[in-house]
């Protein structure tokens, strides 16, 4: 096995968004950003220099499921992986549906040095199931609250024009 290895060119290349921030969960300064991989930038569109003293927040908007930001600070709080979806927004402002888990890294003493999330974009995904869920149910309130925030910003977009 080789020992000495590129760690920064994995991350950088993982498929994946690879997050990582300080443990600071209380306030509105943190938890601070560290880290973000390639594969977060262009899922995002933030650039690495604009990240400097920003906190996972810049993601989120009117949409944002707050009992899902709640539920990762207690997973967090109780050292437990959390697993969890809601809406958040581009640099653009366009909302996409995040899908990610968050768990704490361990140091010396089982201390928690870093948390570190890791994201995938599924709105693609998941519109597909909504679709079929809209084939079956016309009037599922969830599959028309989903196509209704995306039809929501691309009217947005034409009358900024
Ligand atoms: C490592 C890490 C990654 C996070 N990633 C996201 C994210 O992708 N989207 C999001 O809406 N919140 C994310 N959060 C959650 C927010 O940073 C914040 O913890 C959450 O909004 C709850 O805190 P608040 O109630 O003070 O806002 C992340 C938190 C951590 C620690």
């Amino acid at each position: 096995m080789q020992l000495k290895f590129d760690w920064l060119i994995v991350l950088e290349n993982l498929q994946r968004g690879i997050m990582v921030t300080d443990t600071t969960l209380e306030g509105p300064a943190g938890p601070r950003i560290i880290y973000v991989n390639r594969a977060w930038l262009k899922m995002t569109g933030h650039g690495r220099d604009e990240l400097a003293c920003k906190t996972p927040r810049i993601l989120q908007g009117k949409h944002t499921d707050r009992a899902v930001l709640s539920s990762l600070k207690q997973k967090l709080l109780n050292r437990e992986l959390f697993h969890g979806q809601t809406w958040n927004y581009r640099k653009s402002g366009e909302p996409f549906l995040m899908n990610w888990y968050c768990y704490a890294i361990y140091g010396e003493r089982s201390r928690p040095i870093y948390d570190v999330a890791e994201q995938e974009d599924v709105t693609e995904l998941e519109g597909l199931r909504m679709k079929q869920r809209l084939l079956v149910n016309p009037g599922d309130a969830e599959a028309l609250a989903f196509f209704f925030i995306l039809d929501e910003w691309k009217a947005s977009r034409k009358t900024t024009r």
